[in-house]
């Protein structure tokens, strides 16, 4: 297989465990194992507790694909598979795509979306989510002109990482009813699913609106427990479920036991869970609205509207790869630049998710004031 380094996860790898700050992670404060367990209900507590570590059903636990499907409102358990995300969009491109398939997919993307295709043999259309006055943008007319006979697939990924771009619910079901009339696969990656900032702006899942929709969604961002490593696909596709099982049996095989249960404790604490992370990022983006608004000097402020993550313009006379590298250097702060996601235009990512992001922004005062 020709495929090409992962910038992020290369980048993360260089600076995750030795920065002294993360400006940039896309995930929410993680939950301890205490947290979890403090408010499980009793059964999940009684599957805990009498586990044996042996190897599990590979469609996933049934109990948690019913947890799972109750997140949804024409997907049932049996719609559901259970895999690592990053796993989910490795084993569903080789399901669906072949060498010579064109696929548009969402750009900026998370590499792994676009280079799998890619690697594939896919010819492959950037369709941008792009700045247009002060507001990110997805041109809806631009998918439907480059849709052509060879056309697969379009790859959504809605809360937008990295820009908190969100359509609205009537731009999403034209994006379906274009894939309806061209009888597209749509693969959904909805990491975000859930982490919209007001009340109403949720989108529904693929796999709920269309039959040739498949959402992946997981426990890493909006559950907040990204080292569990369970994530799902949905799809009422019964063939591509098919498909998927052969090819799981040559990557994971079954999930790990003990993320299964604690996926079950988590779902049923889906509430409170969901409820900490939006309190946590809604009061993350007023601070962050409010530092870079104040430094428009040199910054560009563009409100995203759900996720946990934003994309902020740096004034072009200064190069982001050499602050990023600078800060990274002196502060000892990782911010990713959006060069890291192939994206031309002087952006960087910011996290909203964690409990430090205030304390990040504080530290980064003195240095963007001597900077201006
Ligand atoms: C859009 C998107 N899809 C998939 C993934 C992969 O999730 P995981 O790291 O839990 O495998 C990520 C992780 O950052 C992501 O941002």
């Amino acid at each position: 297989m020709n495929i090409n380094e992962f910038k992020l996860e290369r980048y993360f790898a260089i600076h995750e465990f030795s920065a002294k700050y993360l400006l940039s992670p896309s995930d929410c404060e993680s939950l301890t194992m205490q947290e979890l367990i403090e408010k499980a209900d009793q059964e999940s507590l009684d599957l805990w507790n009498n586990l044996k570590l042996g190897y599990t059903e590979s469609k996933g636990h049934p109990l948690l694909r019913e947890e799972i499907a109750k997140l949804y409102n024409h997907t049932s358990a049996e719609d559901v598979i259970t895999i690592v995300p990053e796993e989910g969009i490795f084993i569903t491109m080789h399901a669906l795509l072949e060498q010579g398939d064109h696929v548009i997919i969402i750009d900026p993307a998370y590499q792994s979306l676009v280079e799998i295709p890619r690697a594939i043999g896919c010819s492959i259309t950037n369709w941008r989510v792009e700045e247009r006055s002060q507001k990110w943008h997805l041109d809806l007319e631009y998918l439907e002109k480059n849709i052509n006979t060879d056309t697969k697939m379009i790859v959504l990924n809605f809360p937008h990482n990295p820009t908190g771009y969100l359509p609205t619910i009537e731009e999403f079901h034209r994006i379906i009813e274009i894939a309806r009339q061209h009888d597209l696969y749509l693969f959904s990656d909805e990491m975000y699913w859930l982490l919209d900032h007001q009340e109403g702006t949720g989108l529904p899942a693929a796999a709920d609106a269309y039959k040739k929709g498949i959402s992946l969604f997981g426990l890493s961002k909006t559950f907040s427990l990204p080292g569990l490593r369970l994530g799902w696909l949905a799809t009422r596709e019964d063939e591509l479920l098919k498909k998927i099982s052969v090819l799981k049996d040559y990557t994971t095989i079954c999930g790990s036991a003990p993320s299964e249960i604690l996926a079950i404790m988590a779902l049923r604490q889906k509430e409170d869970i969901l409820k900490a992370n939006k309190d946590r990022i809604r009061e993350n983006l007023a601070a962050a609205r409010s530092f870079f608004t104040k430094r428009d000097n040199l910054f560009t402020w563009l409100e995203p509207r759900g996720g946990s993550t934003a994309f902020v313009r740096l004034n072009p006379k200064y190069d982001v790869e050499e602050l990023c590298e600078n800060i990274v250097q002196e502060k000892s702060i990782m911010i990713v630049p959006g060069g890291i996601f192939d994206y031309a235009g002087n952006y960087f990512r910011i996290g909203l998710g964690r409990n430090d992001f205030k304390t990040i922004l504080h530290e980064l005062e003195e240095y963007f004031d001597q900077l201006a």
